[in-house]
C-alpha cells in the first residue's frame, strides 16, 4: 500500500510538471538517482514511475542516457500548458455529449422529467402570485430570499442538529453556479486545487477555466487514501479540495464517517478549504448516507453546496451554499457582480413546494423508481464481463470495460445507434481512464433502459 502510494506520488509529480510545461518536450528528466534523493524515496520507486510513464507514452527512454519527455505530450493535451492561457479556453465537455440527438440517453445524470412533481408546480405558481403579487416587480436580495433561507436553515438544523442562522446561507442558481462563484472568489491562476479522480466534469472545466493547477486524489469505494490527501496538502498547499463525497458523480461511492471527520482535521491543519458538493444526498435506496462533512467542521474549513436539482426541479435552478461569514462575504460580492441575486419567483415557488408534505411522499416514490431503474441496468449488463460497484444511491453506474475497447470509438458508434453515455476520460481531470464509462439510469425510462442497453452491449461487443 505504502509502496503503491509512493510510486503513484512520483508518477503524478512528474506528469504534473510535464503538463505544466515546466519540463518541456524532449527535455531530459532528472536521473533516477537525483529524483529519488529529491523526493526522499527509493530509486526503484522512481524507476517504476518512469516505466509506467513510458508505458503511457508520456516519456521515452534512450539507452544509457535516461528518460525524456515525449514530443507529442504537450500537443496532445487539450489545455494549453500555461494556466493563465488555459483560463481562456472555455470548454464544457459534458454538455457537448448531451447535445447529441439520441433516443437512449445514458449520458444524462438528470431525472426523467416524468419522475418529477410537474403537475403540482402549477398550484404553487398560482399560490406564489396570490401571496406575493409583486414578486416579479422586485429583485431578490443578493444572498437570497430571507424566507427561503430561514426555511432551509430550519431544515438543516432539524436534520443535522448543527448551529446555523439564515446569514450562513447563500441561494445560488444551481450548484453549478455555486462552484463557479467559489472558483472566482477563491482561485487565482496557478493556485493548486485538489480534485477527486474521477470527478464531476463541469467542476473540472470550471476550475480549469479559472487557471487552477489541478492535483488529483483517487476516490475508491471505501473513500480516499488519507495519507495521500495529507501528503498532497502539505506538498502542494492547495487552496481548496473540491469533493463530492456522497453518492459521488460519476462513481456512486460514499466516503465513510471516519474519513469525514479526519478530512475536516486535515483541512483545518493545512488551511485547505473543503468544497463539499452534495447534489445527491437525498437520492439513496435503502439507508440514508452519513451526515455531510460540513456538520463535523467547527473551524469554518468547509463550504457546503446542496443542490435541489436532482429531486425537485433542475429548471428552478435552486441550490444553497453554507459557509462561515468571511467566506460568505466574498461569495456575496461575486454573486452580486454575477446576477445580483437568483430569480425571486423561482425561490418562492421552490419554498412552497419544499415546505409541503408532498415532498416527502415524492422522495419516497422517487427512490423506489430509481432503484428499479438501477436494477434493470445492472440486470442488462450482467451478460457482459464488465465491472462496477453497485451504488447505494445517486444516478450513475461507473463501469469498467475491457482495456481493448476504445471508449471514444464506442461513443461514436453508439451515437450512430442513437445511444449516449459519458466516456470516463471526460470525468478524469488527467484525461485518462480510457476504459471506464458512466452510464446514467435516471433519465431513460424502464423500456428505454432495456432496449437501449441491449443495443449498447451489441455495439460494444462488435468492437472486441
Ligand atoms: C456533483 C454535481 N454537482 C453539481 C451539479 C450541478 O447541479 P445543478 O443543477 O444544481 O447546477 C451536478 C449535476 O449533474 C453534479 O453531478
Amino acid at each position: 500500500m505504502k509502496d503503491d502510494y509512493l510510486f503513484k506520488q512520483v508518477y503524478d509529480y512528474v506528469l504534473n510538471r510535464i503538463q505544466r510545461n515546466e519540463w518541456k518536450e524532449q527535455d531530459k528528466l532528472p536521473s533516477i538517482r537525483q529524483l529519488a534523493a529529491e523526493m526522499n524515496v527509493h530509486r526503484l520507486t522512481v524507476l517504476k514511475a518512469y516505466q509506467l510513464l513510458k508505458q503511457h507514452d508520456k516519456v521515452y527512454s534512450k539507452d544509457k542516457s535516461g528518460y525524456y519527455v515525449q514530443s507529442n505530450m504537450t500537443k496532445s493535451l487539450e489545455y494549453p500548458d500555461n494556466p493563465i492561457v488555459s483560463a481562456y479556453v472555455q470548454k464544457n465537455h459534458l454538455s457537448e455529449i448531451h447535445q447529441a440527438p439520441v433516443t437512449y440517453h445514458f449520458s444524462q445524470a438528470l431525472l426523467d422529467p416524468n419522475l418529477l412533481p410537474n403537475h403540482y408546480f402549477s398550484d404553487y405558481v398560482k399560490k406564489v402570485f396570490d401571496l406575493y403579487p409583486k414578486v416579479l416587480a422586485t429583485y431578490s436580495t443578493v444572498q437570497g430570499d430571507l424566507e427561503l433561507r430561514e426555511r432551509l436553515t430550519q431544515y438543516f438544523i432539524n436534520h443535522y442538529k448543527t448551529h446555523l442562522s439564515a446569514n450562513d446561507l447563500l441561494i445560488t442558481s444551481g450548484s453549478q453556479q455555486a462552484i463557479h462563484l467559489i472558483s472566482q472568489a477563491f482561485i487565482k491562476p496557478r493556485d493548486t486545487v485538489l480534485f477527486e479522480r474521477p470527478s464531476y466534469s463541469a467542476a473540472i472545466d470550471i476550475f480549469r477555466a479559472q487557471g487552477a493547477h489541478i492535483v488529483t486524489v483517487d476516490i475508491h469505494p471505501y473513500g480516499y487514501d488519507l495519507e495521500q490527501v495529507e501528503h498532497y496538502m502539505k506538498q502542494y498547499k492547495p487552496r481548496l479540495f473540491y469533493l463530492n463525497p456522497t453518492f459521488h458523480n460519476p462513481t456512486g461511492y460514499t466516503v465513510p464517517i471516519k474519513q469525514r471527520k479526519q478530512l475536516v482535521e486535515l483541512a483545518e491543519q493545512n488551511r485547505c478549504l473543503l468544497i463539499e458538493d452534495d447534489a445527491y444526498h437525498d437520492i439513496y435506496f435503502d439507508q440514508d448516507p452519513p451526515p455531510p462533512i460540513y456538520t463535523y467542521d467547527s473551524a469554518g474549513s468547509v463550504i457546503y453546496i446542496r443542490s435541489f436539482s436532482k429531486y425537485i426541479s433542475p429548471g428552478l435552478r435552486i441550490a444553497t451554499v453554507i459557509c462561515q461569514s468571511s467566506l460568505m462575504n466574498s461569495l456575496i460580492t461575486v454573486k452580486s457582480l454575477t446576477d445580483n441575486g437568483s430569480p425571486l419567483l423561482n425561490q418562492k415557488i421552490f419554498l412552497h413546494y419544499f415546505s409541503s408534505l408532498r415532498l416527502q411522499q415524492h422522495l419516497e416514490k422517487l427512490r423506489i423508481a430509481l432503484e428499479i431503474r438501477k436494477e434493470i441496468m445492472e440486470d442488462e449488463l450482467a451478460v457482459t464481463d464488465w465491472k462496477w460497484t453497485s451504488p447505494k444511491g445517486g444516478l450513475n453506474l461507473w463501469v469498467q470495460l475491457p482495456e481493448k475497447i476504445s471508449t471514444e470509438l464506442l461513443l461514436t458508434k453508439s451515437i450512430e445507434q442513437s445511444i449516449s453515455f459519458v466516456p470516463g476520460q471526460v470525468c478524469d481531470p488527467l484525461k485518462q481512464r480510457s476504459s471506464w464509462i458512466r452510464l446514467s439510469y435516471s433519465y431513460a425510462n424502464e423500456k428505454q433502459l432495456s432496449v437501449g442497453l441491449k443495443r449498447f452491449i451489441d455495439v460494444a461487443h462488435s468492437l472486441y
